[in-house]
């Protein structure tokens, strides 16, 4: 009960934040002012206030923007992203997207470069095709697909090593015991004929 009390005074607090003046910025009524201020991406706010009209992000070490940052804000009017570190990865396809969403005198697009990597160094974000972005894009499920792929073939290599050694090893085992079951015979029955030749003796002697 006490927890759950908290938690959703956390959440109100947590609410009331996104509404208020984002940390690391300074806000004057609706123009929310975060640049010049060594921003990186992690850095960022996790939201800006909906009724912001003026945000201003530029000068900043952004390398990327989390998808859906700036979803909510339906009332701006302008925005700067520009001088930024823009990574022209996957990463970018959320920035980019949204610029080719905003109205062309927002000319929110201008200035928004790419940073890296050194091919698309200078292009502008929203000019990008596609293709040119996926081509640089380092797909990590497709190296553990390649991963689990070399594991199988490793494991399923030590599987059939195994088999072999003990097919190897029973072979063996088989000739063994049939060299010693034969031996064993062996000394059985001339034992037995040995007694058998005693007994005769015996009775021989006896008579
Ligand atoms: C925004 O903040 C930066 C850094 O504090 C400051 O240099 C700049 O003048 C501010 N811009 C506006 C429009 O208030």
């Amino acid at each position: 009960m006490k927890g759950l009390l908290l938690l959703s005074l956390l959440l109100l607090a947590a609410g009331q934040r996104s509404s208020s003046c984002p940390h690391f910025c300074s806000c004057h009524g609706r123009q929310v002012n975060c640049s010049s201020r060594f921003l990186t991406s992690s850095l960022l706010p996790t939201g800006f206030p909906p009724e912001t009209t003026d945000l201003h992000l530029h000068n900043n070490k952004l390398t990327h923007l989390p998808n859906g940052l700036l979803d909510s804000l339906t009332s701006l009017r302008s925005i700067s992203l520009h001088n930024n570190s823009w990574v022209c990865d996957c990463g970018v396809l959320y920035l980019r997207a949204w610029l080719q969403r905003q109205p062309a005198n927002l000319k929110s697009h201008l200035g928004v470069t790419c940073k890296s990597p050194a091919g698309l160094r200078g292009r502008l974000v929203v000019y990008l095709a596609e293709k040119e972005i996926l081509d640089s894009c380092h797909y990590w499920y497709c190296d553990l697909a390649l991963a689990s792929q070399v594991c199988l073939f490793v494991f399923v290599a030590v599987q059939a090593a195994l088999l072999v050694a003990l097919l190897v090893f029973l072979r063996k085992f088989e000739r063994l015991s049939k060299e010693a079951k034969r031996t064993t015979e062996e000394s059985f029955t001339a034992g037995e004929n040995q007694r058998e030749n005693e007994y005769a003796n015996l009775k021989d002697g006896s008579i």
